[in-house]
């Protein structure tokens, strides 16, 4: 297990509420703290605005984590890395958020003094990218660059980055996809990461302590996604090490319970129920 996890909420608690995925109840304080310090947003207007942005984010893709405010959730400050990682980009390491999504981790970096110049953040749905900026009320002010780009595409625009990242967060990203598809990711992660030790990937992501594919609550595609545990994470960074010529120490735990998404109905995952996993991955 890694050291000095800290959850900010009972954890348990609010497993139960999400399952319905549109409990406003379940929004984390952190996410309310940034809206009222980083945004402005007064606490009688707070429910409001946060559902208004929901509807609209809603609109451009109706991802599960969207239905359950997870863009709510600051994750990234609940990393035991988050200080280093806070240290690196006030130093002018450059920070970039993998599927942000509306963006959520990045605003909580640069509240907490990260210049926004210093930060990228990457999704497949550009119209996210505005939602953000209405969410977080802060378009005039911050300079972080938004990019649209599928992850698969390595003619996206992307490839302005490449071996240019330091430091890139992803969270519930990998989990979307097959084994194989994550060895792809992975390995488009590695070329987009300044090609020299320290270099890191962080974050979390449904796991398993049974690792595999697994079907996903409400997802009627058929679609599975593969699960990992600590072991198996590790595996997956010795092979694209392998396939990248590279070499990464691979830090990971799945004591995260309030990650973890939910399982179709009747499907028991593990003796403890779905667990979240959380990595640092550096570069040796
Ligand atoms: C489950 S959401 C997580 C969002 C955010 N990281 C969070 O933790 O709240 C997954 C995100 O990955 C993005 N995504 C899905 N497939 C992608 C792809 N092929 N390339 C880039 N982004 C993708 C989705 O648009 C979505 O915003």
């Amino acid at each position: 297990m890694m050291k000095g996890l800290n959850y900010v909420q009972d954890t348990a608690t609010r497993q139960e509420t999400r399952v319905d995925g549109g409990d406003i109840s379940v929004i984390q304080d952190s996410g309310r703290r940034l809206l009222y310090q980083y945004s402005g947003i007064p606490n009688e207007e707070m429910d409001d605005h946060i559902e208004t942005m929901r509807t609209m984010a809603l609109k451009v893709c109706p991802y599960p984590c969207i239905k359950m405010y997870r863009f709510m959730d600051i994750s990234i400050a609940t990393l035991p890395i988050y200080p280093e990682i806070l240290d690196r980009t006030k130093n002018g390491d450059k920070f970039l958020d993998l599927g942000c999504c509306l963006g959520q981790e990045i605003r909580q970096l640069v509240f907490d003094g990260t210049p926004s110049k210093n930060t990228y953040g990457s999704d497949l749905y550009g119209g996210y990218f505005p939602v953000g900026y209405k969410l977080f009320k802060d378009q005039d002010r911050l300079q972080t660059t938004f990019i649209a780009a599928d992850i698969f595409d390595n003619t996206s625009k992307l490839t302005e980055l490449e071996g240019k990242i330091n430091i890139i967060y992803t969270g519930a990203f990998f989990h979307l996809f097959g084994l194989e598809e994550q060895k792809k990711i992975a390995a488009r992660v590695v070329q987009l990461l300044a090609p020299r030790p320290g270099s890191m990937v962080c974050g979390q992501q449904s796991g398993n302590e049974k690792p595999g594919e697994y079907g996903r609550k409400g997802d009627t595609s058929g679609r599975k996604s593969f699960r990992h545990n600590p072991q198996s994470w590790k595996e997956l960074w010795d092979h694209v090490g392998e396939i990248t010529g590279s070499k990464w120490d691979v830090e990971a735990d799945l004591d995260s319970p309030e990650f973890a998404l939910q399982t179709p109905e009747g499907q028991k995952q593990t003796e403890k129920g779905p667990q979240g996993l959380r990595f640092v991955v550096k570069r040796l």
